[in-house]
């Protein structure tokens, strides 16, 4: 049986380096979710397809191909805009299903990163952070990642707001923390001392599985 971690937060939260450290630190595989949806964007983008239009996202998703999640080309704030258009689509997040949970079966464990890992993909797992910051420091954060592409930081601020109330107000499976999360802000944290808190939060749960696994 595997052990999962459920790492979920808005954009720009922190989540995902948190989730691939604490991935590193267990040993256990990790899954950044949100690269399926920007893929699923990617998709409809080089279809001359209009995120608006459901049946062309619903034909991108079924066609992702979870190996590009590397492409530079879905990095962009653009392809992310699009990716939570296209992610409020019941048929698209079915299509998607599949794989994270075949993915979070992975033995000895698995690490997921999104928006509805506790709640709606993994809600038995074992360990459910929501990692939250204020939106300002999100922007900023992501600003620095984004800079070269030439956005301002006011810019990247009114998209990450969008982007979080779409994200938030949606029918389907909302961001929102399971009611067995343990919420870390991140606002005023480095990344040692987030992952440090993040770490302390997930352990005695993750620790006690590793205990309980058959031995050799
Ligand atoms: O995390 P990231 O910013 O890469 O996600 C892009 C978009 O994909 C999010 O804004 C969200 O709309 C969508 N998403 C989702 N469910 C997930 C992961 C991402 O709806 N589990």
């Amino acid at each position: 049986m595997s052990i999962v971690i459920a790492v979920d937060g808005p954009a720009a939260s922190g989540k995902g380096t948190l989730a691939k450290k604490l991935a590193a630190h267990f040993g256990f595989h990790h899954l950044d979710t949100g690269a399926l949806y920007r893929l699923v964007a990617l998709g409809v983008v080089e279809a001359g397809a209009d995120p608006a239009d459901e049946p062309a996202a619903l034909k991108a998703a079924l066609a992702v191909d979870p190996a590009r999640s590397g492409d530079p080309a879905i990095r962009t704030k653009d392809i992310g805009r699009i990716a939570s258009q296209v992610s409020v689509y019941p048929t698209v997040r079915a299509a998607l299903f599949d794989f994270q949970r075949s993915f979070s079966a992975r033995e000895p464990g698995a690490v997921l990163d999104g928006r509805d890992i506790g709640t709606v993909i993994c809600p038995e797992a074992a360990a459910k952070l929501f990692v939250d910051a204020r939106p300002e420091v999100r922007a900023h954060r992501r600003w620095l990642e984004l800079k070269d592409q030439g956005p301002s930081e006011v810019e990247i601020l009114i998209d990450v707001k969008a982007r979080d109330e779409r994200d938030r107000s949606r029918a389907a499976a909302p961001l929102k923390p399971a009611p067995d999360a343990y919420l870390l802000d991140t606002s005023d944290l480095d990344i040692e001392p987030a992952f440090a808190a993040a770490l302390e939060a997930v352990r005695p749960a993750i620790e006690e599985k590793l205990k309980a696994l058959p031995k050799g």
